[in-house]
């Protein structure tokens, strides 16, 4: 038997109808040994270290989707962990790893299908949540795979100074395009221009008339739009697509928390510009993870591309911090600090 700990965790009391408060969550201390349990077969058991605010986990947080969180049980994310205890054999004490864990201290994960093995620790660990995790994965494959980018097209991206958006601008510029970012404060359309280098970014909070908005970025419109709003703003994009642009469709953060999604009432531009709409999700190309790593650590080392992060601290911070996202309270990746080793 291993020693027995308590274990903090965050739970879900019922299923969210709309947006998610606070209250939907709460904290609980159970208590876990140390050590996997008899018979649990290619387990592991794992100390939590940072845990990954994302905005998907509201709709997991509905009775939507195939794998809602239950409820009174303790939530599910992405995270940095180290593991304490191994039955699977590519897995020994002390490997860092980063994939699905529990909101808790300390998680038995019994399906290892979606951990990654950490090698690179010269870069700090919360990086696995972001950049060097499911976020980058995401821009990389979105502004990469999907949007077929050409040196000299114009891009927008929206929600830019988050997880996913901050790459993608930085990626895009990499690429030779002329980029712009949207976002909802002062604070972040500077960090847009001045840290990630994006050629132009507005508040879309101050704007009354999106479509005017791009006309003012965009004179000779958008080639390629990077989604991860959704509602008004995908409508104004569409009336100021160009010929042949192409719509990468990764998110629509500002649907998830209403009970009854807008509507998108001009999707005729699809036809009149030969544009290419296309959703895609992260999970469908992790196959090409060790290239990105490739791609992106030397560039990180070499300071050629940047990541910004907004840390809480604590266990007890996270339903905050998670809740936080759908107001725009994070600036940059938000990451929860559980245990630093
Ligand atoms: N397809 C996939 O596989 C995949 C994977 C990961 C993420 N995603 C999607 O990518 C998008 C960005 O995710 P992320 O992790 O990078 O999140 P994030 O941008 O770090 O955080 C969410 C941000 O969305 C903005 N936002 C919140 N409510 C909004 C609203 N009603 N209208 C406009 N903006 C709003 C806020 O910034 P402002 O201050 O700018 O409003 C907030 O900071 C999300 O839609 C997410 O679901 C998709």
């Amino acid at each position: 038997m291993g020693e027995e700990v308590k274990n903090k965790q965050v739970i879900l009391n019922d299923y969210v109808k709309a947006s998610v408060k606070e209250s939907d969550m709460s904290l609980r201390t159970s208590t876990i040994q140390l050590r996997i349990p008899a018979g649990c077969d290619d387990a592991v058991l794992v100390k939590n270290l940072y845990l990954s605010c994302d905005p998907y986990m509201l709709l997991r947080m509905k009775k939507l989707e195939v794998d809602s969180f239950q409820p009174n049980s303790p939530i599910s994310g992405f995270g940095v962990s180290k593991v304490i205890d191994s039955s699977h054999p590519n897995y020994t004490k002390g490997d860092l790893v980063w994939g699905i864990t529990g909101w808790e201290e300390y998680s038995l994960i019994r399906d290892q299908s979606g951990l990654f093995k950490i090698h690179d620790t010269d870069l700090p660990l919360s990086y696995y949540t972001g950049i060097l995790g499911m976020p980058g994965m995401t821009a990389y494959a979105g502004f990469f795979e999907v949007c077929s980018a050409k040196k000299g097209e114009t891009v927008y991206v929206s929600a830019a100074s988050g997880a996913v958006g901050q790459l993608v601008g930085q990626f895009a510029k990499s690429t030779g395009c002329y980029v712009v970012g949207s976002a909802g404060s002062k604070e972040k359309v500077d960090l847009l221009k001045n840290k990630f280098g994006f050629d132009d970014a507005f508040n879309y909070k101050e704007e009354q008339d999106y479509n005017a908005a791009l006309k003012r970025y965009f004179p000779d419109g958008i080639d390629i739009y990077f989604e991860n709003v959704g509602g008004k703003m995908l409508e104004a994009v569409l009336n100021n697509m160009r010929l042949h642009g192409r719509v990468a469709v990764c998110g629509m953060i500002s649907q998830y928390g209403l009970e009854q999604p807008e509507g998108v009432h001009n999707l005729f531009n699809l036809i009149a510009k030969r544009i290419r709409m296309q959703g895609f999700a992260v999970h469908d190309y992790y196959h090409l993870y060790p290239k990105f790593l490739e791609m992106v650590v030397p560039q990180i080392k070499e300071r050629k591309i940047t990541y910004v992060e907004d840390i809480a601290e604590g266990l007890e911070s996270a339903p905050n911090a998670l809740v936080g996202l759908f107001s725009g309270r994070n600036v940059g990746k938000q990451v929860v600090v559980v245990a630093r080793e």
